[in-house]
């Protein structure tokens, strides 16, 4: 029997790719703003809230004080419905390779499965990806004080499982991520490059290279 009892999986980059959607629907707000964002500048918003991300993006472009909290949530919205055109047709091809795979091992040894993922919009992704009925939780993110890289998105889930979050791994694509996982006080599985995700306990390059052996 394994000493972990609950996997909380990141959601943009780990079970789908709307991390790309994000950045475009970012990008195509930061133009708009006169502010040149690339996708160096990206990894610093994975995992990261939406309006933290905005703020990231205005210091970028030295305009944080450009603007009022009216404007800046109309901003946010504005970026959030491009978002949500774009993973409107997301449907089960969208999952990972791997994935489906990976989630039956779990259920095989009773393992739960959780989604810890910054976003508001992951419920929707859940059901476009067809992957309801192998969820037992998903955090919601408004419900926590704090987003990654605090450790609250982690620590809720484990605690509404009721898990010990010493039984708990987390796996994330984003430096943030990863560092709410540790500060939560779980296994890390980084997904993406080790040189990134440095402060992961272990590193696969892509979802579908995980070994559950390896990790139970
Ligand atoms: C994270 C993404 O999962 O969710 C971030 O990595 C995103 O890029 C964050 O900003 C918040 O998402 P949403 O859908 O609530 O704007
Ligand atoms: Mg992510």
């Amino acid at each position: 029997m394994s000493q972990y009892k609950c996997f909380i999986f990141d959601m943009d980059g780990v079970i789908t790719e709307t991390s790309e959607q994000h950045y475009q629907a970012w990008k195509q707000c930061a133009d708009e703003l006169g502010i040149d964002i690339d996708r160096t500048f990206n990894e610093k918003l994975k995992g990261v809230s939406r309006m933290d991300s905005l703020e990231r993006i205005l210091a970028y472009g030295n305009r944080s004080h450009d603007f009022t909290a009216e404007e800046k949530a109309e901003l946010a919205y504005k970026k959030n419905e491009n978002y949500k055109e774009m993973i409107l047709k997301c449907t089960e091809d969208d999952l990972f390779e791997g994935v489906k795979e990976l989630f039956e091992g779990l259920k095989e040894k009773g393992i739960k499965i959780a989604i810890g993922s910054a976003s508001k919009n992951a419920p929707t992704l859940v059901n476009l990806l067809g992957i309801k009925d192998y969820i037992d939780y998903i955090v919601d993110p408004a419900s926590v004080e704090k987003g990654k890289p605090a450790p609250d998105i982690f620590l809720k889930a484990a605690h509404d499982l009721g898990i010990d979050p010493s039984a708990c791994v987390g796996v994330e694509d984003a430096e943030a991520g990863v560092e709410a996982i540790k500060s939560a006080g779980m296994l890390a599985v980084g997904i993406g490059e080790a040189s990134v995700l440095h402060q992961a306990d272990m590193v696969y390059a892509h979802t579908k290279d995980i070994q559950l052996a390896d990790i139970l």
